[in-house]
C-alpha cells in the first residue's frame, strides 16, 4: 500500500473499508477516544490522519508526524486543530461541512422549541410524579415561538438553515456576523441590537479567537429578560460561568445548550441544576444518515489529498 493512515475512531457506514482499499489503516477500535499516546506513536510514519473533534492536533502531534500530508477531521468545526501550524508544514486540513447542516439546524430548532415551551420540564414533571393537578389556565406557561424574533449570530450554512425553519414559524429573523451577506434576505444588525431585540438568540459561529467567550455577562445583560439563548456551536463561544450567573439572576429566561466549555458534563454541573435550561450531549449532527455522510466526506477528503488531488472541503 502506498499510503499509511491513522484513523482515531470507528466510523459509521463502510467508509473505513473503502479507505483500506487504498491505504494501510491503523484504526483505534476502542469505545472511548484513542489515547493521546496511541496517536502520537502512530503518526510518526503516517501520511494521513483522520481525527474527530475530541483529538487535539497541536504542534506536538504535527511535529512528530514528519510524513503527514493531510489531517481530515470528522467534523465541521476545526478548533481542535492548529490549522496555521499544519499549513506552515505543508499539510492540508479538511473537514465535513454541508452534510451536517440540516441535522444540526433541526436540533437547534428542537432545542429552541423545547426550552420555549418547557417540553423537557413537563416530561420531567410527569416522570417524577408531580402532575397532580387538573388542567389550569396558568400552568407551565412558556414563550410563544410563532411570530417572535429570532437573532442568529453567524450567517453561515447552519445559520441559514435555522433561518429557513424560522420562516415556517413566521418569525422575524435578524442576524449578526462579521459581514453583511448580500445574498440573504434577512435583516443585518450589530450584535448589541440583536441581543436587545431577539426573543431567541441562536449561536452558529465557529470557535476562533474572535468568538471565544463572545457571549459573556455583559452581553447577556443586554438580552431581554424574557429571551432565551440557544447554543449548538462550541461551548467556549459562551462564558459558561457568566451564563450560569445570568440565569440565576433572571437576566434571561432560559437557555438550551448542546455544547459546553468542557465536555462531557455531569449531573452536578451548575447548568444541570437550573430548571429553565435544556441540555443535550453534543448531538447536533447525530443522525444515522448525517454521521454516515460525514464518514464518506472525511474519507474522501483524506484519499483525495493523499493522491495530491483537491479534497472536497479544505478548511477555509
Ligand atoms: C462538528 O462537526 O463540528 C460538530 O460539532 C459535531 O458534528
Amino acid at each position: 500500500m502506498p499510503h499509511k493512515v491513522v484513523v482515531t475512531r470507528r466510523l459509521p457506514g463502510g467508509w473505513v473499508e473503502e479507505l483500506r482499499k487504498v491505504a494501510e489503516v491503523d484504526l483505534w477500535e476502542g469505545e472511548s477516544p484513542a489515547p493521546r499516546d496511541w496517536i502520537l506513536e502512530r503518526v510518526v510514519d503516517a501520511d494521513g490522519i483522520l481525527v474527530t473533534l475530541v483529538d487535539r492536533v497541536d504542534r506536538e502531534l504535527i511535529d512528530r508526524a514528519k510524513r503527514l500530508k493531510v489531517i481530515s477531521t470528522y467534523s465541521v468545526g476545526y478548533d481542535h486543530i492548529d490549522v496555521a501550524y499544519a499549513r506552515s508544514k505543508g499539510i492540508t486540513v479538511t473537514h465535513t461541512p454541508e452534510v451536517l447542516t440540516e441535522a444540526t439546524a433541526d436540533l437547534i430548532f428542537g432545542l429552541l422549541l423545547a426550552v420555549a415551551r418547557r417540553i423537557v420540564e413537563g416530561d420531567r414533571l410527569i416522570r417524577e410524579g408531580n402532575w397532580n393537578k387538573p388542567w389550569s389556565p396558568e400552568f407551565m406557561l412558556g414563550k410563544e415561538v410563532y411570530g417572535s424574533t429570532l437573532g442568529i449570530v453567524g450567517m453561515g450554512r447552519i445559520g441559514r438553515a435555522v433561518a429557513r425553519r424560522a420562516k415556517g414559524f413566521d418569525m422575524r429573523v435578524i442576524y449578526y456576523s462579521r459581514r453583511k451577506h448580500e445574498e440573504v434576505d434577512y435583516e443585518y444588525v450589530d450584535l448589541d441590537t440583536l441581543l436587545r431585540e431577539s426573543d431567541f438568540v441562536v449561536l452558529t459561529v465557529d470557535l476562533n479567537p474572535e468568538t471565544y467567550h463572545l457571549i459573556d455577562y455583559e452581553k447577556l445583560s443586554k438580552m431581554k429578560r424574557t429571551a432565551f439563548l440557544v447554543n449548538a456551536s462550541r461551548g467556549a463561544v459562551v462564558k459558561e460561568d457568566d451564563l450560569v450567573r445570568a440565569l440565576k439572576e433572571g437576566l434571561i429566561a432560559g437557555a438550551a445548550l448542546d455544547v459546553f466549555e468542557r465536555e462531557p458534563i455531569g449531573k452536578d454541573h451548575p447548568l444541570a441544576q437550573l430548571p429553565n435550561v435544556v441540555l443535550t450531549p453534543h448531538i447536533g449532527s447525530a443522525t444515522r444518515e448525517t454521521r454516515e455522510r460525514m464518514a464518506e466526506v472525511a474519507v474522501r477528503n483524506l484519499i483525495l489529498a493523499l493522491e495530491g488531488r483537491k479534497p472536497l472541503y479544505e478548511v477555509p
